[in-house]
């Protein structure tokens, strides 16, 4: 039985690290010994949260979708401080098309940062993985992936994607001491959440309706899911593979009606 493990000598790969749950991914993995490749689109947040977190963290721009810009963040990693030990897949971005007038460019930009990113991204780090015989992958789901809203066309079927996503490398790659598993954010407090709140004409009242439907009566924050992913990504969770967490403070708990 592990004790329980500090992430000290981890090498992680933190997708989305800027801002949100990413951050507070990456905030808790330095101050828990692990060194920290983060990446995203903004170049100004990315650097303010490299420099703030110090020479266990390195902040490099891409762009998840794109393969190239996968590979060069997997390099920069190995270079950097070493074969990644640790990849949280988690950035993301919400979505509310009308299946009738989405465009397939619409589409396949929104499936290359929700889905195809986590596959790309465990396309190069895996070999690393494999070589080293152990490695951890979490990927960020969401809530959406097993009861939706109308109108969150198509982001409940890209976050079902990857639960499957996760089953299937959890199966591939168990026999090489790699763990893979999902988390399932409810409504936690950062930018994607406060900006749909902020686009009703009474937010206030919207933030109201929202709590109303969470078992724990707030909204989560972002360190309450860095949590989960930790726990996942350590070896405390060494018999867990293949699953996913809830993190949603019981919206998913409750029946409608
Ligand atoms: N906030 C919630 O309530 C909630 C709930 C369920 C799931 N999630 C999921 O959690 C993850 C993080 O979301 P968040 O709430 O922290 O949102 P956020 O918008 O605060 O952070 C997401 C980060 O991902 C980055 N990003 C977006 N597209 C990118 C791309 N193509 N390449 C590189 N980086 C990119 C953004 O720049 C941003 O820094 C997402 O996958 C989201 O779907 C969030």
């Amino acid at each position: 039985m592990p004790d329980h493990s500090s992430l000290e000598g981890e090498i992680a790969v933190v997708t989305g690290g800027a801002r949100g749950i990413g951050k507070a991914v990456a905030e808790l993995f330095v101050a828990e010994g692990a060194s920290v490749v983060l990446c995203d689109l903004h170049p100004a947040l990315g650097t303010e949260v490299e420099q703030q977190l110090g020479n266990r963290a390195k902040f490099a721009t891409a762009d998840v979708s794109v393969e190239a810009d996968v590979a060069s963040v997997v390099a920069t990693c190995v270079e950097t401080y070493g074969p990644p030990s640790i990849l949280v897949s988690n950035a993301g971005i919400n979505a509310n098309f009308d299946a009738t007038t989405m465009t397939t460019d619409d589409w396949d930009h929104f499936m290359g940062v929700d889905l195809k990113a986590a596959w790309l991204f465990a396309k190069y780090v895996l070999p690393h993985m494999r070589d080293a015989g152990r490695g951890a992958i979490v990927n960020v789901a969401s809530m959406h992936a097993l009861v939706t809203l109308e109108g969150f066309f198509p982001y409940a079927a890209a976050k079902s994607g990857l639960i499957g996503l996760t089953r299937s490398l959890a199966l591939d790659y168990g026999p090489h001491g790699i763990r893979v598993n999902a988390v399932a954010p409810g409504f936690i407090r950062t930018r994607l959440v406060q900006d749909s709140i902020n686009r009703n004409p009474d937010p206030a009242a919207a933030e109201r309706n929202m709590v109303s439907g969470i078992a724990l009566r707030r909204i989560g924050e972002a360190a309450e899911v860095a949590a989960a992913i930790r726990f996942l990504a350590s070896d405390d969770a060494s018999y867990i593979t293949g699953t996913t967490l809830h993190i949603d403070g019981g919206v998913t708990a409750r029946r409608a009606g």
